[in-house]
């Protein structure tokens, strides 16, 4: 088996020949950024964030920019992103650093995981990176690169399974001396998991562990990590209004909490009589229009949507306590929309303009 030591030397010198050099929350100390970059890869591809970044440092370039903010803005910028928890806790966590902390992230591990959205590997990660600390990630990359080269058994998001990864992960840090050496492993780590020791089709040929790993070495690479016991995810099912005034529809602010919260949706009914009523109410004409139908999957439940379009015709005369606006289709990218629905209205602004 690979000597515990011999781990992070063999990653460190791999990182500095085959590893990411150049994506756009790389080679800076900047804690505000390295913070956002790593908020938003949580979950999320390095191909998806790009764009998302960039605009929001244009938008933010600064904690104390974030700060001033007020969340619908935050929450705009978000739109398409998914997880919108990671935007108010972002938007939250900005406001403890800045009048907590007099606008500069704390610099270590414990201090960071105790600001909002902030978990322990995210924490690692950022003192890691902007203060070159000696101190140990564990995302889900991470896990299967040491369930494959370690032989880990379990599944990982399993509490015994991730106690036991978390000490070894620990027990393969590097010295503290060099802080290029600790920021360069931290990300060989994501290096290896996302580039070589992929989920899919692994490239073993390439890999720095090939000869000790011991899902290549057994020809195991499919079966580690395990994969989570299976369990069937529940269906729900919601009926969703567009209500179109000329080339405006309208859109609910959604409440604070629970899926796509404080994101501006459409108006929604758990059935059809009920969704002819919700039209009513806000004026419109009570004959609706079938739109294809589409699902989108959230972490714990599939969500079936039933579109139908309907035409304002009156005055809407049952005001909701809910926040409704019309916005122009041409203006939808203004407001923070969820992104299933933003492809509905992008089909819709396709089809009637
Ligand atoms: N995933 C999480 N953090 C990352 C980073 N800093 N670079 C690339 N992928 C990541």
């Amino acid at each position: 088996m690979l000597e515990l030591t011999e781990f992070s030397q063999r990653l460190i010198a791999w990182q500095r020949i085959h590893g990411r050099h150049d994506l756009p929350w790389q080679n800076t100390r900047d804690a505000y950024r390295i913070w956002l970059s790593e908020i938003m890869l949580q979950q999320t591809q390095v191909s998806t964030v790009i764009p998302y970044y960039a605009r929001f440092l244009e938008r933010f370039p600064t904690v104390m920019a974030l700060v001033d903010a007020p969340i619908d803005d935050v929450m705009a910028l978000w739109a398409g992103l998914g997880y919108y928890s990671r935007a108010r806790n972002l938007h939250r966590c900005a406001q403890v650093v800045a009048y907590e902390h007099g606008g500069a992230f704390p610099q270590t591990v414990d201090e960071l995981a105790e600001l909002p959205g902030i978990g322990r590997s995210t924490a690692a990660a950022v003192a890691s990176f902007a203060f070159g600390a000696r101190a140990t990630i564990l995302d889900g990359n991470v896990k299967r690169v040491l369930a494959r080269v370690f032989g880990v058994a379990g599944f990982p998001g399993e509490t015994r399974v991730e106690s036991a990864m978390w000490k070894l992960a620990e027990s393969l840090l590097p010295d503290a001396a060099n802080k290029d050496d600790v920021t360069a492993y931290t990300q060989g780590l994501m290096d290896l998991g996302a580039t070589l020791c992929v989920r899919g089709k692994p490239d073993c040929a390439r890999c720095p562990f090939a000869s000790d790993c011991v899902a290549n070495v057994e020809e195991r690479q499919h079966e580690l990590p395990a994969a989570r016991p299976k369990k069937a995810v529940p269906t729900r099912k919601t009926w969703m209004l567009v209500l179109k005034d000329g080339d405006s529809v309208l859109l609910e602010k959604r409440p604070p909490t629970g899926i796509w919260g404080s994101l501006w949706s459409l108006p929604e009914a758990a059935d059809e009589a009920a969704l002819v009523q919700v039209a009513h109410s806000l004026g419109g004409d009570e004959r609706l229009q079938r739109l294809a139908p589409f699902s989108h999957t959230f972490t714990h439940f599939k969500l079936d949507i039933e579109p139908r379009l309907g035409e304002a015709c009156g005055v809407a005369h049952e005001l909701s306590d809910t926040q409704t606006v019309w916005v122009p289709l041409s203006r939808i990218d203004s407001y923070g929309v969820p992104g299933p629905v933003r492809k509905l209205l992008d089909a819709l602004c396709g089809s009637l303009v």
